[in-house]
């Protein structure tokens, strides 16, 4: 009787925890919003596909508006942000991308709870939680890390052109008309935001990491003499790439490489990630890659995460997809095919089974490199300054004059209040 008693209380406790579990377990419909259309999209399709294994009451909507870095769907995002109509979650990059513009705008939830549930205070590394942080709370969940300065070839071709892999941006402009004069292309370029990408590193390489630093907190003058000098080799390099770079994507700059048309091309490491996942390359082999030139020992990173919107449709929905993402199993499904590294420290990025020779490399970097934080890509200025700064490129692309495009930036940096 006694033993009858105890299992029918076991099985009535048993029945009330699923019963918790089922009541609630989220439904009804998630829109995800993000950039990664087309080439793009593997990473976060196969993160989708495990949500959708874990919650299959919910419907998840993949919204994407293709564009490299972001640049039309910030724009779609804004429009539906202020007018009421936000997704349940958005791709936005960790810094001032997220800080700028939406934490300020009270337009994010406070995710420290989130946080302090899931034991990510102790799992995500302290900088980076710096970076998605105020004094009034945690803003968004990191789902990778990426490395904006690297440069990209292909060994054999390198090989067969007699040219080396350039340790610095001088060593580049000595091997720029040796590749011309063989009919190749030295470097390759793509649309308008790659053009910011590739200054990006050329700006780290000249001004080093305390004069790179210092251009965001306002201790460097964008019209010091070596800034200025900076904008001159800029130019020089623009030299050495293709004409036809305005219409390329970043995957058809890639391609150039990939195909023996161009000799290199500085991107960020989702291109690791479209020419394993999608092109099919190994590492090493398909193609290799280095710190961009003058920035070797250096790790400029960002970071793509996603927050929960104030008035998100499908509040439990999203939570448990910040869940899922920011775990260090969403992780490892996510970063071996995007090209990026797990932001969690609990992610299984020394598994070669899992991440290969690129991504272990870029791993042994965060460690030991000095981090400093991207400009294109979110992590250091306001929206302020760097949608002002595509028209100082302008200024620079029109003049070529870097007395003229220094202080175009520096009128920016103030206005944008850098350094206050
Ligand atoms: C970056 C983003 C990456 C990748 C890249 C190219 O801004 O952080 O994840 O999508 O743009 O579109």
């Amino acid at each position: 009787m006694k033993k009858l008693f105890s299992l029918a209380l076991a099985l009535s406790l048993v029945l009330s925890i699923a019963g918790l579990v089922l009541a609630q377990a989220p439904s009804g419909e998630l829109e995800i919003f993000s950039w990664w259309a087309g080439d793009e999209g593997p990473a976060l399709e196969a993160l989708i596909a495990k949500y959708n294994e874990l919650y299959p009451d919910v419907e998840v909507i993949n919204a994407t508006v293709t564009g490299g870095s972001g640049v039309n769907a910030r724009a779609v995002l804004k429009t539906r942000m202020l007018g009421g109509d936000p997704p349940d979650s958005f791709q936005v990059h960790a810094g001032q991308e997220l800080i700028g513009t939406w934490v300020v705008a009270d337009r994010m939830e406070d995710l420290t709870f989130l946080f302090e549930e899931e034991g990510w205070m102790e799992q995500f590394p302290e900088g980076l939680l710096k970076l998605i942080s105020t004094d009034e709370g945690i803003w968004s969940v990191p789902v990778n890390i990426h490395r904006s300065n690297v440069l990209w070839y292909v060994p054999a071709k390198l090989q067969e052109w007699g040219v080396e892999v350039p340790a610095t941006w001088a060593d580049f402009l000595a091997i720029c008309p040796t590749l011309k004069e063989k009919g190749v292309t030295p470097l390759a370029l793509g649309e308008n935001w790659t053009v910011n990408h590739l200054w990006e590193s050329v700006a780290l390489a000249e001004l080093g990491v305390d004069g790179w630093n210092g251009l965001w907190d306002g201790s460097k003058a964008w019209t010091d003499p070596d800034v200025v000098a900076m904008w001159d080799t800029f130019g020089q390099i623009l030299d050495c790439t293709n004409p036809d770079a305005a219409s390329l994507s970043w995957q058809q700059a890639t391609d150039l490489v990939v195909n023996g048309q161009a000799a290199f091309n500085v991107m960020g490491d989702w291109a690791a990630g479209y020419m394993v996942t999608t092109l099919g390359l190994v590492p090493g082999e398909g193609f290799g890659w280095s710190a961009a030139p003058g920035t070797d020992g250096v790790f400029m990173m960002l970071s793509d995460s996603f927050g929960l919107p104030v008035g998100a449709p499908n509040r439990d929905a999203t939570i448990a997809w910040l869940k899922l993402l920011g775990s260090a199993e969403g992780q490892d499904i996510f970063n071996p095919l995007k090209g990026s590294i797990p932001a969690n420290l609990n992610g299984d990025v020394t598994n070669p089974d899992l991440y290969n020779a690129y991504l272990r490399s870029a791993a042994e970097d965060w460690k030991s490199n000095t981090i400093v934080g991207s400009l294109v890509h979110g992590a250091v200025a306001p929206e302020s300054f760097s949608s002002n700064f595509a028209t100082v490129m302008e200024i620079f692309l029109a003049g070529r004059n870097g007395e003229q495009a220094s202080n175009a930036a520096q009128a920016v940096a103030l206005q944008a209040g850098i350094g206050k």
